[in-house]
């Protein structure tokens, strides 16, 4: 197959990349603009790979998204971009309004129009695969069931509600122009290559600077965390098996609230990185209670049933074994993330990246 994937060089994006060029022999175009979360220092071994293509590009631009289906010719497209930090959105949600709806607009748009022209076979078989997330089922009660594919719509944050009207769109695609979508809502996930504002890599950055560890609110709200590595094989799988029009939840079966997490963090630090930068004796010492953040939903929760019954997918990590490899990961790659922090992965881009750009100018 050739797969053209949105957001390639993100946090999920650039896990998917790396586990497609391993294994399988599919060929890639990475479509994605390099806003501050994209970073081809993800993709280490993408940019001379042979079955691997890179283009800078907005998808809001269509002309441009229309040249580059119609020199690469995909057989599926996988959509990850998007903006994806929910205190962002509070801050300002138009980049929100605009990637994750008018982008994903624009990209369902060039998508029919070039699904239209292919022969009745490659017709057929082309996907549309929308990669979405569970907070667009918003506020979980504490004793409530986890989210099923039935669960209703309520978005509480700018950037959950711009998810939601993404996926609306994507079905109103399906069900009035035919088009053969896939789409997956999944829990938070973790792992390596995970930008730093988001909870587990701040939380260990933070803890190894000796910073303080903000916990918002009271640090009771749940969360169901999944491995990032597990997350592309439950995409690739819905991909090659999941049935047109469908929806799969995925998610980590590993409900953990906020304090769990950072204290686990903790735990790990002092285990595998004992040594501290100060006279601190333990890390999580270093814990404080903050401002909650604005619409703060309590609970999050997926059942991940239909995608086990119906496509045999289970994520092959526990949370405590997937922690471990995080924190081991963020511990030996220190020129990743302090690139990051000191913000020169974005220099890069400029001039000298990593990047082959064969499709840059298309
Ligand atoms: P991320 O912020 O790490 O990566 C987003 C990528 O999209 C970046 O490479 C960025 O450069 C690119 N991008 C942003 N705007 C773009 C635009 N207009 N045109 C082209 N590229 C653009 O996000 P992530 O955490 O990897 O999330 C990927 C997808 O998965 C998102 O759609 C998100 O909603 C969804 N999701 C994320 C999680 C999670 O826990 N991180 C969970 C469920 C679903
Ligand atoms: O549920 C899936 C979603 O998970 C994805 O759709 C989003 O793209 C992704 O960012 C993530 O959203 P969250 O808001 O749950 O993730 P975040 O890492 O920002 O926060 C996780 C929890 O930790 C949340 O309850 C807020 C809290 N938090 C976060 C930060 C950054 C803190 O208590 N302190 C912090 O410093």
């Amino acid at each position: 197959m050739k797969i053209a994937i949105t957001g390639g060089a993100g946090f999920i994006g650039s896990a998917l990349v790396r586990y497609l060029l391993a294994n399988t022999d599919h060929h890639l175009l990475n479509i994605d603009a390099l806003t501050y979360s994209g970073n081809l220092h993800s993709l280490p071994d993408a940019a001379d790979h042979p079955r691997y293509q890179f283009s800078q590009t907005n998808i809001c631009d269509a002309e441009k998204l229309a040249t580059l289906f119609a020199t690469f010719r995909p057989n599926a497209i996988m959509h990850l971009a998007a903006e994806s930090h929910v205190d962002r959105s509070i801050d300002g949600a138009g980049a929100f309004i605009q990637t994750n709806m008018v982008g994903t607009f624009t990209l369902l748009q060039c998508a029919l129009e070039y699904w239209r022209a292919l022969d009745s076979t490659e017709a057929q078989s082309f996907r549309f695969q929308h990669i979405s997330t569970d907070e667009v089922y918003g506020d979980l009660a504490p004793d409530a069931a986890p989210f099923t594919e039935q669960a209703p719509y309520a978005p509480s944050s700018p950037y959950a509600a711009s998810k939601a009207a993404a996926d609306h769109l994507v079905r109103a695609w399906h069900r009035t122009h035919g088009l053969p979508v896939l789409l997956s809502n999944c829990s938070n996930n973790y792992g390596p290559y995970h930008f730093p504002e988001k909870l587990i890599p701040h939380i260990i950055l933070n803890a190894l600077a000796a910073r303080p560890l903000p916990l918002y609110g009271d640090g009771k709200q749940v969360r169901d965390w999944l491995y990032v590595d597990d997350h592309a094989t439950a995409l690739y799988r819905v991909l090659t098996q999941g049935k047109p029009g469908q929806t799969y939840n995925i998610g980590g079966n590993a409900q953990q609230t906020n304090l769990q997490v950072v204290e686990a963090i903790c735990a790990l630090l002092e285990e595998l990185a004992p040594e501290k930068p100060t006279s601190l004796a333990h890390y999580r010492d270093l814990i404080e209670f903050v401002a909650d953040r604005p619409g703060h939903d309590r609970r999050y929760a997926i059942d991940a049933g239909k995608i086990a019954a119906e496509l045999g997918w289970t994520p092959a990590h526990s949370f405590q074994q997937g922690l471990r490899k995080t924190v081991r990961w963020y511990l030996q790659n220190k020129p990743w993330w302090r690139a990051v922090l000191s913000g020169n992965y974005r220099l890069e881009r400029l001039g000298t990246g990593p990047a082959k750009s064969a499709t840059q100018e298309a």
